[in-house]
């Protein structure tokens, strides 16, 4: 299959009828799958209410089959075709942020979307997207979209149309090229079937956002300690690794350079993840900074490039900086661990 690449590079004049916009959604009308750029990573988009489409995102991806999908809307109104039992608190999270990187997990209604969409829960995870190719396309295609991030399962989510290509060429319709994506880590999950909302991923939007707005938020037990089955069957699995392995080293720069020169006498070739204000601070094969640790937003926006560059590096093994826990840093701190396969170093 002949991937096309559609590049969109006027945002600001995009509307449902822009040629590309247009042929992406009738692809999708179609059942085939389409890559699109949303304020958080790209997405691979199908028919949510048709298994044929469905199916074609497992297997781009390589996705295990009992891992839910994202059904991405343009307008509130489609959750009457496949929702039901919307708590108070669910209302106030979506009249607040909406469209935006939260996804809630509602109570699932009738029989019309794909069960391969939810893995046979009875419950949907949907949110809508704020980019504009994004909602654009939404509209123009007319279904509810389910869309898992455009990368082959394991690897770092996609940041940009280049990442996709890297990963699916050949093995979807399309790709809409609309640049770098901005918040760059995923949408926050958050369970809205329990009394209090839970959070089941930590993501673009906060705990400490949401608290504002609705009170009291809880997270997963699985996030907090090891030993629970997450509630987000996509939690369980490996993800977001490069080829090398990576350690995450928690400690002074000093220390971390102890590390870094410790391996590199064992013969390894090290890359190391550091930031702005500490990447002249370190010595080691290839250095590279993903953003400043005084605006962790930053951080966020470019990790999953900067671990998809040490692919197209020689080194053995990445040495990452930690990085604090609050606010974005929670899904930072997440989705560094799960791509070091909880390997940490902790200076006493
Ligand atoms: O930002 C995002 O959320 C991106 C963009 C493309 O929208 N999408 C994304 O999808 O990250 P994906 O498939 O890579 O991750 C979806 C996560 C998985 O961990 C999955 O297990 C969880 O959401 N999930 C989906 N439906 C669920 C449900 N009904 N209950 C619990 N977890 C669910
Ligand atoms: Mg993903």
């Amino acid at each position: 299959m002949k991937t096309i690449v559609w590049t969109v590079d006027d945002l600001p004049n995009l509307s449902t009828s822009y040629p590309h916009i247009a042929q992406a959604a009738n692809i999708l009308r179609e059942n085939e799958v389409v890559a699109f750029p949303t304020e958080t990573v790209y997405g691979l988009g199908a028919n949510a209410f048709s298994d044929e489409a469905v199916r074609k995102i497992f297997e781009a991806k390589g996705r295990p089959s009992d891992n839910p999908l994202i059904v991405h809307i343009a307008s509130q109104d489609q959750l009457d075709e496949f929702v039901e039992d919307i708590p108070e608190y669910a209302e106030e999270l979506i009249k607040n942020f909406w469209p935006g990187p939260l996804t809630l997990v509602l109570q699932k209604k009738g029989d019309r979307l794909s069960d391969l969409v939810t893995a046979g829960l009875d419950t949907v995870g949907v949110r809508m997207p704020d980019h504009p190719i994004a909602l654009a396309l939404l509209k123009e295609a007319n279904v509810p979209v389910a869309a898992p991030s455009a990368n082959r399962s394991g690897k770092p989510s996609p940041t940009q149309a280049s990442h996709v290509y890297y990963d699916l060429q050949g093995r979807i319709s399309g790709i809409i090229d609309g640049g770098a994506t901005g918040v760059g880590v995923e949408s926050t999950v958050i369970d809205c079937t329990t009394k209090i909302p839970t959070i089941l991923r930590p993501g673009g939007v906060t705990k400490e956002q949401m608290e504002a707005i609705v009170g009291e938020v809880s997270v997963d037990q699985a996030l907090v300690e090891e030993g629970h089955a997450p509630k987000s069957p996509g939690m369980k699995y490996t993800h977001y690794a490069p080829n090398a392995p990576v350690i995450v080293v928690d400690g002074s720069h000093h220390f971390i350079q102890q590390q870094i020169d410790q391996f590199e006498k064992e013969g390894k070739k090290v890359g190391v993840i550091t930031t702005e204000e500490a990447k002249n601070d370190f010595r080691a094969t290839k250095v590279l900074s993903c953003g400043n640790r005084a605006n962790l937003q930053t951080v966020a926006a470019q990790l999953y490039d900067v671990l998809r560059q040490f692919d197209q590096e020689d080194v053995d093994l990445i040495i990452s900086e930690s990085f604090p826990q609050a606010g974005v840093g929670a899904a930072i701190m997440n989705r560094l661990l799960k791509a070091a396969g909880n390997q940490v170093i902790v200076e006493k």
